[in-house]
């Protein structure tokens, strides 16, 4: 399979980092290295490049795509963004530079070569076993965690990472399904969200199972769990001058970065570089419709 993902907002991300040559600039979600090898070529000669993700799959294709970047010494580790100063001390040490970065993006959320990939369970359009977890070397597939949890507990998670208005119901058909058919691939979750959500009610922008997907992966994965505190951890990692973006996808991550940069400017040495996120232009969602949803933060430590 070729895995493709579009950079998203790329020319509002390498405008707004301080990227010049010799710079120490991280990536903390890798993903494709769509960003990366951009802030590569930008910081040769003499750049350092740490780039992360939690996903195997996503960083070895990564590794071989920055195979051909000269004049920068690129440090990729399969990790979470949540060890990000662990590692950037660790590649700054080994390269005898001072641990601190220039620039740091997050690119939140998951690319499309992920979701496409019928394997991994993410994509309500993709038949599989519903696994959904991003390091399938740890935790629980999805379908384990839906065949357990309580109703409550599944309620709240539809409704607190999905805005799924449909949650109560939703939660009760999969409970009452898992007790003679427990939950095994996709198209199973598919059924009960569609039992679940009266025809005549569905939102007609979207598959009547977006929300639910979604929910389900970022409980999964744990995606939001102290996200704001990392996000600025994350951002404590800036030298003077330097310059994290925060790409997010929705409600849940914009609210954490949010709330991220907020405490970062509260706690001094910090500026927040926009009044209002930054949003994908029209020339750009018109080429790329998965950028729509984009949600662009940035902060500068001063
Ligand atoms: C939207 S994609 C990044 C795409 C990338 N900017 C590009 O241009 O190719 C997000 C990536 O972050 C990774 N990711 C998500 N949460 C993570 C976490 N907590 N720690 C490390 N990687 C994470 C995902 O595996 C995915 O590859």
């Amino acid at each position: 399979m070729v895995m493709s993902h579009v950079p998203v907002m790329a020319r509002e991300v390498m405008d707004i980092l301080p990227l010049r040559p010799g710079a120490t600039a991280v990536d903390g979600t890798l993903g494709l290295a769509g960003h990366g090898k951009m802030m590569c070529e930008r910081i040769a000669p003499g750049g350092l490049f740490v780039g992360l993700d939690w996903d195997d799959e996503m960083l070895a294709e990564a590794q071989s795509r920055l195979g051909d970047v000269e004049g920068v010494e690129v440090r990729l580790f399969r990790t979470d963004y949540r060890s990000l100063r662990s590692k950037l001390d660790l590649a700054c040490s080994e390269a005898g530079r001072v641990p601190e970065a220039d620039a740091v993006l997050l690119d939140l959320g998951l690319n499309n070569a992920q979701i496409e990939d019928g394997d991994r369970g993410i994509s309500f359009r993709q038949e599989g076993d519903l696994d959904m977890r991003m390091d399938r070397s740890k935790g629980e597939p999805a379908s384990a965690v839906l065949n357990r949890i309580s109703p409550i507990e599944l309620e709240k998670a539809l409704w607190n990472f999905g805005d799924e208005r449909w949650a109560k119901r939703i939660a009760q058909v999969v409970v009452d399904r898992r007790k003679n058919h427990p939950l095994r691939t996709t198209e199973d979750l598919v059924d009960c969200v569609l039992a679940a959500v009266p025809a005549a009610k569905r939102d007609k922008r979207i598959h009547p199972a977006t929300r639910t997907f979604q929910a389900i992966r970022i409980l999964v994965n744990g995606e939001l769990d102290e996200l704001d505190e990392a996000l600025a951890d994350a951002g404590r990692c800036l030298a003077p001058g330097g310059v994290m973006v925060i790409l997010s996808y929705h409600s849940g991550e914009d609210r954490a970065a949010k709330t991220a940069i907020k405490e970062l400017v509260k706690g001094g040495g910090f500026e927040a570089i926009y009044k209002k996120p930054l949003r994908p232009q029209a020339d750009e969602i018109a080429v790329n419709g998965k950028a729509r949803s984009a949600i662009m933060r940035a902060v500068r430590r001063i």
